[in-house]
Order: C-alpha cells, then sequence, then structure tokens
C-alpha cells in the first residue's frame, strides 16, 4: 500500500457550495482524502451559496450527502470532517458580504487558497471580479473550473478571459475529471514506464485505436443543460478527447505540466478537420428512443426532456485522424453514448496482423494482439496474445488476454478521480489540468464538426435505447473492413 502524504493545510472555497456537483463529488471526494489522514485537520472547506443558510444547516446537508454517496462513511469520521466545514451566504452579484468573507480568509494569510467555481460559467466574471477586488487572488491563489468551458470557441474565449481578470494561467485549474481516472494515469506509466509498447506506438504496428464511452443513463434532470450541449460538446470536445491525447501524444520530457501540456496541444493541433466535406462519411450523430435499459422499460430523449422537436445528440461516433508522421493513417474511432447496454469506457489499441503465418491452417485463425485500457467499470488493463491452446491434439493457437484488474492485483479499490484532482490542486500540481490553449485547440476542432451538422439537412439518427447506437455506426468502422470491440464480454 502507498505511503499517503498529506498535503499542507488549505482553505477551499467552493461557489456553488450546495450544488449536485458539491455533494455527490467534491465533498465525498474531500472527506475521503481526509479519512484517509491526509487532509490536516485545521484545513477549512468553505460552502458559498445565495445567502439562505448557516453553517449548521449546510453541515447537515453534507452530513446527508456523505452518507449517501460515500459507502462506509462511519459516523465520528464524518463528524470530525464536518468540524473543517462551514457556510457563507454570498451573491456573486452583489457586494453584501464580501468584506466579512474576505476577512475571514485573510486571518489566515499564509494559507494555499483554492477557489471552485462550481456555478454556473456566467457568474465566474463576477466573481473573480470580487476576488480581485478583495485581493484573494494573490499568494498563489488558485482557481478550479469545471466543463462546460464554453458552448464553442467564442463562449470559451470569453470564459478564459473571465478567469483570467484575476488569476494567471499558472494559477487556473481547468477539470477534466477523466484525466483523474487511475487507468488514464496509467496509460502514462505503460507507455513512458516500460520499454516494450513505445518502439510498437506508431502506424507501422498499429492499425488502429478505439475509444468508447458509454453510459447506461438517460438524461437524468440536466435536460436543460444537455439540451444544448449534445454528446459531441458534453463528452468528446474534453473527455474523449483528452484520452485520445493520452494515447497519441509523443513522449513529454519529464511530467512537467507544461512538458505534458504541450504534448497534448500538438496532438488536438494535428487533428484532421472534419467539416462540410466529410462530415457525413466520418460522424454518425444518434437520439435514443423509447427501449429498455438494465432498470427496465426507458422513456425515449424527447420523452425524457419533454420538448418534442430537439435535435440534440445523445450518440455521436466519429473516425478522427491525427495527421503527423507517428499516426499517418491509423484511425482513431472514438463513440460515446447515453443510454446504450452497459457502463463502459475503454480505450483498444489494436495492433497489426502478423506479417507471415508459419502455422498450418489447421492451426485456427490468428487474431492481431489488442490491448485494451479499461477505465470503468472495472479498472485495469489487459494484453490479448496468441499462444498455443494446452494438451495435446496438435499445435491450434488460441488468443488468451493477459489481464490486470488493478482492484484484484492490489486488492483497494480505485479512488474517484476527484480526490485526485482536489488534490493536485492543493499541491499546485497542473499536470492533469487543461491549459487555455488545449481548450481553444479542442474546440477549433469541434466547431466546424458543429458547423457541418448545422448546415445539413441530416437528423440525428435514432437508436433503441439499451443498444450501441445508430446502425450507421456499426457501419462506420465496418466500411474499413472493421468491427468495434464487442465491450460487453470479456472475450474478444
Ligand atoms: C460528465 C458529463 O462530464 O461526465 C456527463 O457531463 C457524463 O454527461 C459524465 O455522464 C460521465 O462521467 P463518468 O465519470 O461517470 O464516466
Amino acid at each position: 500500500m502507498a505511503e499517503m502524504k498529506p498535503v499542507d493545510a488549505f482553505d477551499l472555497v467552493i461557489f456553488g457550495g450546495t450544488g449536485d456537483l458539491a455533494m455527490r463529488k467534491l465533498l465525498p471526494a474531500l472527506y475521503r482524502r481526509f479519512a484517509d489522514g491526509q487532509i490536516p485537520a485545521d484545513s477549512r472547506i468553505v460552502g458559498v451559496a445565495r445567502p439562505h443558510g448557516d453553517d449548521e444547516s449546510y453541515r447537515a446537508s453534507v452530513r446527508e450527502a456523505l452518507a449517501q454517496f460515500v459507502k462506509g462513511a462511519d459516523t465520528s469520521t464524518i463528524e470530525r470532517f464536518l468540524s473543517l466545514v462551514s457556510y457563507f451566504g454570498l451573491d456573486a452579484t452583489q457586494e453584501l458580504g464580501w468584506n466579512e468573507f474576505a476577512a475571514e480568509l485573510k486571518s489566515r494569510p499564509s494559507r494555499i487558497r483554492v477557489f471552485y467555481l462550481s456555478t454556473s460559467p456566467s457568474l465566474f466574471v463576477a466573481i473573480c471580479e470580487r476576488l480581485r477586488a478583495h485581493e484573494l487572488n494573490r499568494d498563489g491563489a488558485r482557481v478550479v473550473i469545471e466543463k462546460p468551458i464554453g458552448n464553442d470557441l467564442a463562449s470559451a474565449t470569453t470564459i478564459n478571459n473571465d478567469v483570467a481578470t484575476a488569476f494567471d494561467e499558472h494559477h487556473v485549474f481547468r477539470i477534466d475529471h477523466y484525466l483523474g481516472k487511475e487507468t488514464v494515469q496509467n496509460l502514462l506509466a505503460l507507455r513512458f514506464g516500460n520499454v516494450l509498447f513505445e518502439p510498437l506506438w506508431n502506424a507501422q504496428r498499429i492499425d488502429h485505436v478505439q475509444i468508447t464511452v458509454a453510459e447506461t443513463v438517460g438524461l437524468e434532470k440536466r435536460g436543460a443543460y444537455y439540451d444544448n450541449a449534445g454528446a459531441l460538446r458534453d463528452m468528446v470536445q474534453n473527455h474523449l478527447l483528452q484520452l485520445l491525447c493520452m494515447v497519441a501524444m509523443e513522449a513529454p520530457a519529464s511530467l512537467d505540466a507544461d512538458a505534458v501540456r504541450d504534448e497534448k496541444l500538438k496532438v488536438l493541433r494535428s487533428l484532421k478537420p472534419i467539416d462540410a466535406n466529410n462530415v457525413g462519411i466520418t460522424t454518425v450523430r444518434g437520439q435514443y428512443r423509447s427501449g429498455a435499459s438494465n432498470a427496465g422499460a426507458v422513456p425515449s430523449y424527447i420523452e425524457d426532456l419533454g420538448k418534442p422537436g430537439s435535435t440534440t445528440e445523445t450518440f455521436v461516433a466519429i473516425k478522427a485522424e491525427v495527421d503527423n508522421w507517428r499516426w499517418a493513417g491509423v484511425p482513431f474511432y472514438l463513440r460515446t453514448g447515453k443510454r446504450l447496454p452497459a457502463r463502459v469506457s475503454e480505450i483498444v489499441i489494436q495492433f497489426r496482423s502478423i506479417p507471415h503465418s508459419i502455422f498450418a491452417t489447421s492451426a485456427g485463425p490468428i487474431a492481431p494482439n489488442r490491448l485494451v485500457l479499461r477505465l470503468q467499470p472495472d479498472e485495469g488493463v489487459k494484453l490479448w496474445l496468441m499462444i498455443k491452446s494446452p494438451g495435446p491434439g496438435g499445435l491450434r493457437l488460441q488468443e488468451v488476454p493477459l489481464d490486470m484488474s488493478f482492484a484484484e492485483a492490489f486488492g483497494v479499490s480505485q479512488p474517484d478521480a476527484y480526490e485526485r484532482l482536489l488534490l493536485d490542486v492543493v499541491r499546485g500540481n497542473l499536470t492533469l489540468f487543461m491549459r487555455r490553449d488545449e481548450v481553444d485547440a479542442a474546440w477549433r476542432w469541434i466547431d466546424p464538426i458543429l458547423a457541418a451538422w448545422k448546415s445539413g439537412s441530416e437528423m440525428p439518427k435514432p437508436y433503441t435505447a439499451g443498444t450501441w447506437g445508430p446502425s450507421a455506426s456499426v457501419a462506420l468502422i465496418e466500411r474499413d473492413g472493421r468491427t468495434w470491440h464487442d465491450s460487453d464480454s470479456t472475450d474478444p
């Protein structure tokens, strides 16, 4: 078991402290790190929301959230954790209360100070302005912002400019929680901590890459946001492109934040443009119709949304290409969707076939090697290899996985992505956070796809809830003589 190193004591302010993200993710993540002894007891966690509560009622909501979202949370640890938690009622757009708030924070002047903006981006400018006016942005204070960082390049620029009025880039932590997932960091370990893979990690040896992020959930209660976003903005612009970057980037000189982010940026800038000329053959968008999930019958997207006529996509598949020497001609097939049959996120590296077989046809077919990095639900890595089928009966070949499930191998459950990311903010480590130019480059690739969809006459293709998306998604990859990796089964 790795040694848990405590971070320095800090003050973390969560704007939007009563919101869903704070209750479901941020506070449970902080609780777990506290329970493991990584957060010093004199740290402070301040929930800020519109003025209508007090410390006691806020702590009661946090207590309830922890009981609900942290399995096995223990009552006495919860109470110790709650002694770090307080509440401040503030309206970002009104000056009332800001003097007291600033005085409270300044009472511990040399503290690491973190402001988590878990609010609508429309409030960022007001919050940042006040933080600056009250000089709370000084002395290395950090700000954390979440996606959606804009709806397109222009709106992302506005948000980033707003934040930049108070914080320089080295103090801005843009969270993409996929980068906090264990397997994603394991990709770095696997690629750059071993000599085995890197010589094969190129167009000479890799046939193609697949990145799938499948969800069983539907719209949930996020209609207002999701219907404006859709799967391309909600998942591809950030999570899937970040995963693609981790697979495709060159070896950075070190794990230094800018070294890693420079390499990711080069990948984003090498993405072959998709626009009205090729959108029809490189993208598929879908929208779920009623069907079945593992929980039984489920309504369509339109019924979930309660607004007929919406053309928002809940599924997208894309054939992307990274136009550079390493990846020339290697497609990266991306797909993500809601109401698919399983909750699965994985990256599949499909190697090329052997150049020549020495085996008789009776030995059976030789499947090319495949490396599967599973992000969820069960994190781990599988490398599919050909071996001789054991026992007598002639030489028959069989495909078997070298299988490493992290939970089984290490006997520990994987930490939630926010646990690592929040402590990285406190440590001031920007490696797993998106730099502004990365966000811009991702939008530069996404915007023309959105524009092409908008100008075309095609609507999202319907798919039945509980299936793997529209049949056009299967056709997208089969046209190239390939198939989607069967994420349902443990066998290839
Ligand atoms: C969020 C999206 O960023 O990621 C959601 O807004 C999505 O729509 C979620 O459900 C998926 O995250 P995870 O960690 O559950 O795969």
